[in-house]
């Protein structure tokens, strides 16, 4: 009788510790993380890319053993720390850089795999940082690449990047990069 009683007892204590699951997710309303109304940003700067020289921003850190004999640089990576500047002059106004890298991806066309991040100085901007994940053809036209999300003001973005060769550095090593980047974000 007395073990029953005790068993009884045991239970009791036990079902609502085991009937109450441990939670690691909690339903919320955007407003409780601040995020209220949703706003589209167009940003337009100039990218410069300068691959040589004592102040080169872009370095080309690995290349496949057919590298030099692909006429798309096929397997070369680059890494970027590229500065954004308001006007195409380089001693223009900086307003961030251009941080990640790039890699040739095609066999058929120049083609580069972009992984790159805004990282933004000026402005309310400044400290927010937004990520680019697409494909670009190397051609005088326009390309188009995913923004995949961001940091800060930029938590919760997405939109595109609008990418068209300004100068193409083909003689200096110095090409510029005219963008237009339109962002949904809080
Ligand atoms: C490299 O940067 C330094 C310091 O900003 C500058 O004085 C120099 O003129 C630059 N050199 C070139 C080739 O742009
Ligand atoms: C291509 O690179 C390989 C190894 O990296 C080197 O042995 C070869 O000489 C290079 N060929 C040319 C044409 O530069
Ligand atoms: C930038 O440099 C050019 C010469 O290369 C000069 O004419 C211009 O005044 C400079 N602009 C600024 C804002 O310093
Ligand atoms: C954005 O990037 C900058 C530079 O890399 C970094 O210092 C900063 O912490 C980043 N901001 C956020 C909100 O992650």
């Amino acid at each position: 009788m007395d073990s029953i009683f005790f068993m009884i007892l045991l239970f009791s204590l036990l079902i609502p510790a085991t009937a109450k699951p441990e939670t690691f997710s909690t339903r919320l309303s955007p407003s409780e993380l601040g995020f209220k109304k949703e706003k589209l940003t167009h940003f337009h700067f100039y990218f410069h890319d300068i691959a040589t020289g004592p102040n080169a921003t872009a370095v080309r850190v690995a290349e496949a053993a057919m590298t030099n004999k692909s006429s798309t640089f096929f397997g070369a990576v680059v890494v970027i720390d590229n500065p954004l500047t308001i006007s195409p002059e380089i001693n223009s106004t900086v307003v961030g850089r251009a941080e990640g890298f790039f890699a040739a991806a095609s066999q058929s066309e120049i083609a580069f795999a972009m992984v790159v991040n805004f990282a933004f100085t000026k402005g309310k901007y400044k400290g927010s940082n937004l990520s680019l994940l697409g494909r670009n053809v190397i051609h005088p036209g326009v390309r188009e690449m995913p923004i995949v999300g961001g940091s800060g003001i930029f938590r919760y973005s997405r939109g595109y990047a609008l990418a068209k060769t300004y100068t193409s550095g083909s003689n200096t090593g110095h090409a510029i990069i005219e963008y237009n980047v339109y962002v949904f974000h809080y």
